[in-house]
Parts: structure tokens; sequence; C-alpha cells
């Protein structure tokens, strides 16, 4: 069979995780999706500079937008960050040109992504981002397909790694917040701009992905009261303690009469529940639907394996034919996704 032909744009943590799956399981690929999957092309800003994998053999574009619409390439991922810019720039090209996207950009898909699923729908290409949320935990899979059957009532969760690993070392390990963040840095976790992690908006980006594909609105991130972990101090996380809690970031969405709830912001849970006992780069979703009572989904939630992961998972459906796009709705039927604040019926 034909083989599907990536162009990956972003050689980072997670761009060259991907690159390394796609080269040392091109046998294990090939055989589950039927057909090879390969690398055509790659972008970065930086041509000479070591990811720890070869890239010799693959085509370079400096230019992201060259890169998604070579006519060697059949899915451009795009894997280089940043709302607007050239990362927006290149997925509407590729869009535009037809082509298959697959995204771990929740920055650029919570300000854009019902444009953007628009626009891939109009042009008949799949767009996907499973990695945009809870990195390696397949959540919006369980969400599209498994659940569907369900009335969402609740999605609830610890959605950003960063915050959880410097929340928890502080008080398991002792360290200052400034050590803790340091730690975070070299295990791949924090955002380019970290301020997106300690001030909450990159954990309220996915949950305003989670919610509109939980409830069936519009992504409407504007909506999310946010606070980010930056007021929270060492007193408070050992009072907490001292009482049996411990600090989380934490999500929350649902849906009420007056529209869609969203919030995320530090709160106090039992140490000794599942969320208290969330370690590290961790995170969790919990999710309550009215048939299936609640599911709770916990893994690592950044990094460059766990969020590669994820980015396979999608490509791996679009190498095998699935034609679904991550908002898991039919063709035709996105534009008329519910406002976020309408009123529920
Ligand atoms: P990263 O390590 O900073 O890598 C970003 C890559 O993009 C770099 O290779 C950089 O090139 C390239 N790049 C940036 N601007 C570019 C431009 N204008 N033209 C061409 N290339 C450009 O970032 P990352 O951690 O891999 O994250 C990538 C994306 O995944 C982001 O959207 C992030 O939010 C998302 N994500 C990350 C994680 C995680 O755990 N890291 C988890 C889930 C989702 P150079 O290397 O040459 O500088
Ligand atoms: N910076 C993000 C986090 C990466 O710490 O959770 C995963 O989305």
């Amino acid at each position: 069979s034909d083989p599907l032909r990536l162009g990956i744009a972003g050689l980072g943590t997670v761009g060259a995780g991907v690159v390394k799956i796609v080269r040392q399981k091109a046998t294990l690929l090939a055989e589950r999706a039927g057909r090879p999957v390969v690398v055509s092309a790659v972008s970065a800003r930086t041509r000479d500079k070591d990811r720890g994998v070869p890239l010799s053999s693959y085509a370079w574009e400096d230019d992201p937008v060259a890169l998604a619409t070579r006519d060697d390439v059949d899915v451009f991922v795009e894997l280089m960050g940043g709302s607007d810019g050239p990362a927006k720039a290149a997925v509407e090209a590729a869009l535009a040109a037809g082509k298959d996207v697959v995204t771990a950009n929740k920055a650029m898909l919570a300000h854009h992504g019902q444009a953007l699923a628009e626009l891939a729908e109009a042009n008949g290409a799949v767009l996907r981002f499973e990695a945009a949320v809870a990195g390696g935990i397949p959540v919006i899979k369980a969400l599209t397909e498994s659940l569907a059957g369900n009335d969402i009532q609740r999605v609830v969760g610890v959605m950003n790694g960063t915050c959880n690993y410097i929340l928890t070392r502080m008080e398991d390990g002792g360290l200052t917040y400034e050590a803790a963040f340091a730690e975070a840095d070299a295990l791949g976790y924090l955002e380019a701009d970290p301020t997106l992690d300690v001030g909450g908006i990159d954990a309220g980006h996915k949950l305003s992905l989670l919610a509109a594909i939980a409830f069936g609105t519009q992504v409407d991130f504007d909506a999310v009261e946010l606070e980010g972990i930056g007021k929270v101090t060492i007193d408070d996380i050992r009072q907490a303690a001292d009482m049996g809690f411990r600090i989380k970031l934490l999500g929350v969405s649902r849906m009420t009469g007056r529209g869609l709830e969203q919030s995320m912001a530090p709160c106090l849970v039992p140490a000794a529940s599942p969320l208290g006992q969330l370690a590290g780069g961790t995170n969790m979703v919990v999710i309550e639907g009215d048939q299936v009572g609640q599911i709770v989904m916990r893994g690592a939630g950044a990094g460059e394996g766990p969020t590669a992961s994820a980015v396979m998972g999608d490509v791996m459906d679009i190498a095998r034919g699935l034609r679904v796009s991550t908002f898991g709705r039919p063709a035709g039927t996105l534009a008329g996704a519910t406002p976020a604040k309408a009123t529920a019926a």
C-alpha cells in the first residue's frame, strides 16, 4: 500500500519524540496501519542542531508553510507551538490544501479551533489533536468514541503537568518554587512561555477544548474563570497538609441552565483521594456520564514520550483511513455547534 507521508514542523521535545517513534517502530506501525508511515520532510528554526535523532534523510524546509503544502506530505504534523504566527499560518495552509493535520497545540486550538475545524471540514481534511489535552492520556478519544452514548455531566481534572510537578515537589521534596520549576524544565514539561503553565492558562486552554468536545459547544476559552499557582506559597501547602489536604490546580466544567461553566484554579483536595495522590507530571481527568457514571483517567500529562505517543495515535488513525476530526462531529455539522454561553435545553 501507499505510505502515509508526514511533514513534521517543530523538532523540539515533542517533534523529536515523534520522529524517534516513526523511525524506531517502523515495522510495528506498518503492520498496525496496514501501510508504512514515513517522514518526508521536517522544519524547525535551526537546521544544525543535534536533536538526538538522525534527520539527514528527510527533506528540510525553513518555512513551515512550504512544508505544510509539499506534494510529498499527506499529513502536516504541527509541533511548533504558539497560538498565532507560523503555526497557525502553516496549519491553515495545510488545511486549505486539503491535507490532514495533527497538532499538539492547545493554545492555537483554544483561540482558533472552531475556525480551523471549519476550514478542515470545508476542504475535506481531518484535524486531530489528542496530544493537546492531558499529554499521553487518550481522553479525547474516550469522549468522542467510547463515551459517545452518554450525556456528559461534568469533566474535572488536573491538566497541567508543570503545575502538578511544582506543587507536589514543593510539598513532598520540600523544594522551593524555583528549584521545582527548574526540575520541571529539565523534564521537558514547560511551554516555551512558562507563564502559560504557572498562570493556569495552558490548563485553561485544555479545559476549554475538553468542554467543547464533552458538551458539543463551540470552544470558549475566554469564558474560563482562571487562576494560576503563582500565589500559592509554601505556607499554604504546609497548612493544607496539616489539615489532610493537598493543593491542586483543578479544572471543572459542567453544563448549567445558564450555559457552560468552566473554572481552573488552585483547590484543596483530600490528600488521600486519587486527586490528592497525583504526583509529578501526572494528569488526571474525571468524566461523569449519565450512562457510564464516573470514569477516571490518569497518566503522564507532559514530556517527550507521552506526548509523542498521543500524536502517533492520531497519525495511526489517519493511516488506517479514519476520516474523523477531533471535535468528533460528522462533516457538515461543525458550524452548527452550540455557542458555549447559550442556555442549555
Ligand atoms: P519545543 O521543545 O520548544 O519545540 C518547539 C519546536 O518548534 C522547536 O524545534 C523549534 O525550532 C520549532 N519552531 C518554533 N518556532 C518555529 C518557527 N517559526 N519555524 C519553524 N520551527 C519553529 O516545544 P515542545 O515542548 O516540543 O512543544 C511543541 C508543541 O506541543 C506546543 O504546541 C506545546 O504546547 C505542545 N505540547 C507540548 C507538550 C510537552 O510536554 N512538551 C505536551 C503537550 C503538548 P528550534 O528547535 O530550531 O528552536
Ligand atoms: N506544559 C504542559 C504541561 C505540557 O506542563 O502540562 C503538556 O501539555
